[in-house]
C-alpha cells in the first residue's frame, strides 16, 4: 500500500528535530501522498500513548467531523493550538482516563492539521465507530458561528485528498457528523448545516 520511494523529506526531518521519537511510529504513520503538512505529536509536545494502541485496518470508510467545544475559541498562532493540544490530551488521558487524545486529526483555525492518533491507530471520537473511520476535530465550539474558511478548506479540499491518495480513506468514504451517530451535540448546529453541503456527506 505504501510507496516507500515517494516519501518526502519531512518525516525524516521531523524525526531529527524531535528528540525522544519512536522512528518506528513515524516510519509508519507516513503516507505517501501530495499532503499538506501534519503537525507531529513531538511538533506540539504530546506526550506519549499509554499502553498499547490498537493498529486500523486501511482504508477507513467514514470520516467523523467534531468540534473540541472545549476549548471553545478557534486557536489562531502555533503556539495557541499546540497548547490546546497539550490541554485536551491532559484531558482525554489524565481526566477521561483514556490512552491518549482522541481525535485522530485536530484542525487548528491557523491553518494546521494537528497529529492525533494519527492515519493508523485507532482513535476514540464517536463511540461504537472508532474502527472504521477518522475523528477530526476543529479546535472551537461552532454552535453558532463557523471554522474559518481556512480551517474548512484543509478539510475538504487537502485532508480528503490526502487520505484517499494515502490509501487511509476508501475513494467512496462517507462523511458524517458525530450526532448522526452518537447523543450529542458535535460539531455544533452552525458547522453541521454546513458539512451538509460537502462533497461525502452523507444522512
Ligand atoms: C515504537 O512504536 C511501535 C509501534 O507503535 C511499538 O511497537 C514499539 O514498541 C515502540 N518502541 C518504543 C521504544 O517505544
Ligand atoms: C446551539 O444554538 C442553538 C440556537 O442556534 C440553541 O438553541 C442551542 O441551545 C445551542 N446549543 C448549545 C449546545 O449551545
Ligand atoms: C465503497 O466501496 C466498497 C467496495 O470498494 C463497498 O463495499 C462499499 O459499500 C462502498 N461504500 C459506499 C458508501 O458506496
Amino acid at each position: 500500500r505504501q510507496n516507500l520511494s515517494c516519501l518526502s523529506l519531512t518525516p525524516f526531518v521531523t524525526v531529527c528535530l524531535c528528540a525522544n521519537t519512536n522512528l518506528t511510529f513515524i516510519f509508519f504513520s507516513c503516507l505517501c501522498t501530495d499532503c499538506p503538512q501534519v503537525i507531529s505529536r513531538c511538533q506540539w509536545g504530546a506526550q506519549p500513548f499509554r499502553g498499547t494502541p490498537i493498529p486500523l485496518s486501511l482504508p477507513l470508510p467514514f470520516l467523523y467531523i467534531h468540534h473540541t467545544e472545549n476549548p471553545s475559541e478557534p486557536c489562531l498562532t502555533f503556539e495557541k493550538c499546540a497548547s490546546d493540544m497539550r490541554a485536551i490530551q491532559r484531558y482525554h488521558q489524565d481526566e477521561r482516563g483514556w490512552s491518549d487524545i482522541g481525535y485522530s486529526f485536530v484542525i487548528g483555525s491557523e491553518g494546521h492539521i494537528f497529529e492525533g492518533r494519527g492515519w493508523e491507530i485507532q482513535g476514540r471520537h464517536t463511540k461504537g465507530h472508532n474502527s472504521i473511520g477518522y475523528g477530526v476535530s476543529v479546535i472551537g465550539n461552532y454552535n453558532s458561528t463557523l471554522p474559518s474558511v481556512e480551517a474548512m478548506d484543509l478539510i475538504r479540499h487537502r485532508f480528503y485528498q490526502c487520505a484517499v491518495d494515502g490509501g487511509g480513506l476508501m475513494a467512496n468514504f462517507t462523511l458524517h457528523g458525530h450526532r448522526q451517530v452518537v447523543a450529542t451535540d458535535c460539531p455544533g448546529d452552525a458547522f453541521f448545516e454546513e458539512i451538509k453541503t460537502w462533497e461525502h456527506f452523507r444522512d
